[in-house]
């Protein structure tokens, strides 16, 4: 059973998660993060950013890996997810760049993303900490329903759904790319800890899907259920319905 953590604001959730991220890197200065993107996690990493300055905690050795990136966007597209990280997650913490992993969306040599970034994972050691958020359909990284539970990194077609929702950071949602490569459930599966974040009513549904729902592949988020230590902060709005 997931802890769930009810707190008024994302900036009170954003506090406990880097709190217990800060915890982790004190007893594993060369500690994994799992590294979610979109604007659920940002009220993490922007505490994150204000716990490493004020503790001066190191963290030259953390080591990340994204959970997911858009295939075919240039590397240095601005909404490529190698560019997300490194702006509101890298350069704001001080992390060593080279340390921190994103697949790789290149069209070139895409059938060698998957498999190669499973192994760097695996080299690693595993993920210390899966950091996720939760879309409006349930999906997690970019595992769509119907996703199993055993998948590996790997190329995915968006839905409509999902290209609608993320639109908002594109020109036009005809600017969304049709493709993806996101680290399957089953990779996700494999990290040590699953700290699942959700704010507001617009996920209230995805979030009690996830934590009550029946455990199935049309609802990836309940994926969660089968894993023995998560943690969902979630405002009082994205808790609505549990
Ligand atoms: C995106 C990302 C997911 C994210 C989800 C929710 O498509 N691939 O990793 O968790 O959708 O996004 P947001 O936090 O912006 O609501």
């Amino acid at each position: 059973m997931a802890e769930i953590v009810v707190v008024p604001d994302q900036k009170q959730a954003g506090e406990l998660a880097a709190q217990s991220i800060v915890d982790l890197i004190a007893s594993r200065p060369d500690a994994v993060l799992g590294l979610a993107t979109g604007s659920t996690p940002l009220a993490l990493y922007r505490a994150l950013t204000a716990r490493v300055a004020e503790t001066g905690i190191d963290v030259a050795h953390v080591r990340g890996f994204a959970l997911d990136e858009y295939v075919g966007l240039p590397a240095d597209h601005p909404e490529s997810y190698r560019s997300v990280i490194t702006r509101e997650v890298v350069e704001p913490l001080g992390l060593t760049p080279s340390l921190i992993h994103v697949p790789n969306g290149a069209i070139d040599g895409i059938e060698h993303a998957g498999p190669d970034y499973e192994r760097a994972i695996a080299e690693a050691g595993g993920v210390d900490v899966q950091i996720l958020g939760i879309g409006t359909d349930g999906h997690i990284g970019f595992n769509e329903p119907g996703s199993s539970f055993a998948s590996a990194t790997r190329v995915k077609t968006l839905t409509e759904q999902t290209r609608r929702d993320n639109a908002r950071f594109f020109p036009s949602e005809a600017d969304v790319p049709m493709h993806c490569i996101t680290q399957g459930l089953g990779t996700i599966l494999r990290a040590k800890h699953l700290l699942l974040l959700a704010f507001g009513e617009g996920k209230a549904e995805a979030v009690a899907g996830a934590v009550e729902g029946p455990v199935s592949a049309s609802n990836p988020g309940s994926a969660i259920q089968l894993h023995p230590h998560v943690t969902v902060i979630v405002d009082e709005a994205a808790a609505s319905r549990l």
